[in-house]
């Protein structure tokens, strides 16, 4: 029998190390190039399976709230979903509202639409197990840190049913940027003292 090969399995995947393709992407924060948007700073790429769901509005209203911990550490933050700029637009709304956030305040950080599901496609993001109601699969809950010098730094895939623990990517991102500039390893639970 013909081996037919999955979704996943048609993608590049990104290994550590690699340098993050400069996608251009239209997002909440306007048509942008990711390289562009980073600059010289650190960059976390976590994709969501669709606007409006409540696991994903948890994790957004999450990512707001600790957006001080990211500038404080130099990260930029990128979502993304596989709906629409519109769509972004309103559900950014509903996220600050969730959050209690002030008054005609914003999402701090852009969400970037992937309505063809070409960048979740092709960074093996999707979930084979989750498809929208027209039978599309939806994308998972992926991670990517991505260093100053644009390369992978550290990839998470969680199924689009386990909702993420933002404070182990910022976790994550002290050591990883202890361990850019010291030859250290850090041990099981460190914690920045
Ligand atoms: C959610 O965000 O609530 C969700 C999305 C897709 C599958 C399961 C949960």
């Amino acid at each position: 029998m013909q081996h037919r090969p999955r979704e996943t399995e048609r993608s590049c995947r990104m290994l550590l190390g690699d340098v993050f393709p400069n996608f251009e992407v239209d997002s909440t924060f306007g048509r942008m190039k990711v390289h562009d948007f980073l600059g010289d700073s650190w960059g976390v790429l976590f994709s969501h399976p669709g606007d409006f769901t409540p696991v994903c509005t948890t994790e957004l209203g999450r990512a707001a709230q600790l957006s001080p911990e990211f500038i404080r550490r130099d990260v930029k933050l990128m979502a993304l979903s596989v709906d629409g700029v519109e769509e972004h637009q309103r559900w950014s709304q509903d996220i600050v509202a969730y959050n209690n956030t002030e008054a005609g305040s914003q999402l701090p950080f852009p969400i970037i639409a992937d309505v063809r599901r070409e960048l979740v496609q092709s960074l093996g993001m999707l979930d084979p197990d989750e498809k929208d109601p027209g039978g599309m699969p939806l994308s998972a809950r992926c991670v990517f840190v991505i260093g100053p010098d644009k390369k992978l730094k550290l990839s998470i895939l969680y199924p689009a049913s386990t909702g993420r623990n933002f404070d182990e990517i910022l976790r994550v991102i002290d050591s990883l940027q202890l361990t850019a500039h010291n030859r250290v390893a850090t041990p099981v639970d460190w914690r920045h003292p």
